[in-house]
């Protein structure tokens, strides 16, 4: 079936990620949308695979839900057994390569209703609680992790850059039990561009005495609409 839209992307160069745009034409309308405008984006059903997965390549729902198979296997946990909290989850892309590797996807999480709304329309059913906030409340997501048996925290580009703060995540971490798998892809452009959420995060993780990072790679997360590559880094630690 086709779209009931089409997009322009803006290829001009030197714009920073949050700056991103396209021209979208959607029926009668024609607008431009700033592409970390979520609630915009996943207003129009499709929109954001559009962008996001298919013109810009983002390979990290996929990136991420391998590593964390990957983890899961270094403390014996099957796909199967893993129960995953899905940080950041927009309209489930990550929650359904998590579910493709036989991962049980129970909760989401997202700073913006308009998540919300559009994972349960576009796949309903997969997230059995989904949580709304900027700072979810920490004693509500120690009482799911607990109540459902939750053994993954997983964030695809979805911490740091003005996105889920550092700190935000650690508390999150702190609420699962021994044998979990942390799960995550961070802006990770290099020493000189001053991006600094991986060394956030890694002072962040080393303040937990019983997490190790088991897998630690650099990938490409997707193409920039001017065509660069964009470098990220997709780490997991397990808490033993
Ligand atoms: C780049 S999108 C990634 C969405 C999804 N993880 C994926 O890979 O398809 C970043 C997501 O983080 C969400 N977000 C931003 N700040 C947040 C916060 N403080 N708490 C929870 N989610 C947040 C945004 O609304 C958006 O859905």
């Amino acid at each position: 079936m086709t779209a009931p839209f089409t997009v322009e992307l803006d290829s001009s160069p030197g714009r920073r990620q949050g700056e991103e745009r396209f021209v979208l034409h959607h029926g009668d309308e024609t607008r431009e949308v700033v592409l970390h405008d979520y609630a915009t984006v996943y207003s129009v059903p499709g929109l954001y695979e559009e962008v996001v997965q298919q013109r810009l390549q983002c390979a990290s729902p996929a990136t991420v839900a391998d590593a964390l198979i990957e983890a899961g296997a270094t403390v014996g946990t099957a796909p199967g057994d893993l129960r995953a909290f899905d940080l950041g989850a927009g309209n489930g892309v990550v929650g359904e390569e998590m579910v493709a590797r036989g991962v049980t996807v129970v909760v989401g999480a997202d700073g913006i209703g308009e998540a919300r709304d559009a994972a349960h329309r576009d796949r309903p059913g997969m997230y059995a609680h989904y949580l709304v906030g900027e700072r979810l409340d920490g004693a509500e997501v120690a009482r799911l992790v607990r109540e459902e048996h939750l053994t993954a925290l997983v964030a695809a580009g979805a911490v740091g850059e003005g996105h889920v703060p550092v700190d935000a995540l650690g508390e999150l971490w702190s609420t699962f039990p021994p044998g979990s798998v942390l799960a995550l892809t961070l802006k990770d452009g290099g020493p000189e561009t001053g991006d600094h959420d991986v060394a956030d995060v890694d002072t962040m993780l080393a303040g937990f005495d019983d997490t190790t990072v088991v897998v630690r790679r650099r990938f490409r997360h997707r193409f920039s609409m001017a065509g660069a590559e964009l470098t990220y880094l997709v780490l997991a630690a397990v808490r033993r």
